[in-house]
């Protein structure tokens, strides 16, 4: 089966946790796209969605789903979106689109994170993938020094501004044996908007499409 066609059965299964009346956060990638291709035919069931980027929020308008700001809709029952690895103890790494930081906003305020992948995503530790932080343009220089001086290669995504205005520096061969240290670590680098690690709030439920059809991890 294809990455994409694990990636839409996990996007399907998603669609189990999505109950009648709710505000629904909506992540961003491409398996985020296919749940909003989910979520548009079951659209009647909804209020509306959040969501973690323009992107996002673009296609969800395109496909007739209200959007809706979080400040209006106060927490949400549910939050769905995708992730560049994910371990069995259900910690991220995501942000390979630059939305790392309305979608963990969007986690924090969630009761339920499902997480959605094809199994290409699961790894036994984070950070083969280089790790984004959104940084503010001016302490890009700084926390590039914050990043060498703890082993990784920072690296600008060159063209790129988020959603926030700002940049992300992906570090490389940072090593991650503790997510949720690490995440603490890099949050206090001052200019560190967003770590692209989700461990201090991970997913509560790991959708993994496969070749077998989807695995429930929680
Ligand atoms: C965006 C993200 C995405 O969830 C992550 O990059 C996975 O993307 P895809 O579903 O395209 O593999 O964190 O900021």
């Amino acid at each position: 089966m294809s990455a994409g066609a694990k990636k839409k059965a996990a996007a399907q299964a998603a669609l189990d946790y999505v109950e009648s009346g709710g505000v629904i956060g909506v992540g961003t990638g491409s398996t985020a796209e296919c749940f909003i291709d989910c979520l548009a035919k079951v659209k009647g069931k909804i209020d509306g969605a959040v969501a973690s980027s323009e992107a996002s929020a673009a296609r969800l308008r395109e496909r007739g789903i209200a959007l809706l700001d979080l400040n209006q809709t106060g927490a949400l029952p549910l939050y769905v979106d995708g992730a560049d690895e994910a371990t069995r103890h259900l910690h991220l790494l995501k942000g390979g689109g630059g939305a790392l930081t309305r979608e963990k906003i969007i986690a924090e305020a969630s009761e339920t994170f499902v997480c959605i992948a094809d199994d290409s995503k699961l790894v036994e530790t984070l950070g083969a993938f280089p790790l984004p932080l959104e940084v503010i343009p001016m302490a890009s220089g700084l926390v590039g020094r914050a990043l060498a001086a703890l082993g990784a290669q920072p690296e600008l995504r060159a063209g790129f501004t988020t959603d926030n205005g700002n940049i992300i520096l992906d570090a490389r061969n940072l090593k991650i044996e503790d997510p949720a240290e690490m995440e603490r670590r890099l949050n206090c680098i001052p200019g560190v908007v967003t770590v692209g690690l989700f461990a201090l709030r991970g997913a509560d439920v790991l959708l993994l499409g496969g070749d077998d059809g989807v695995k429930t991890l929680r």
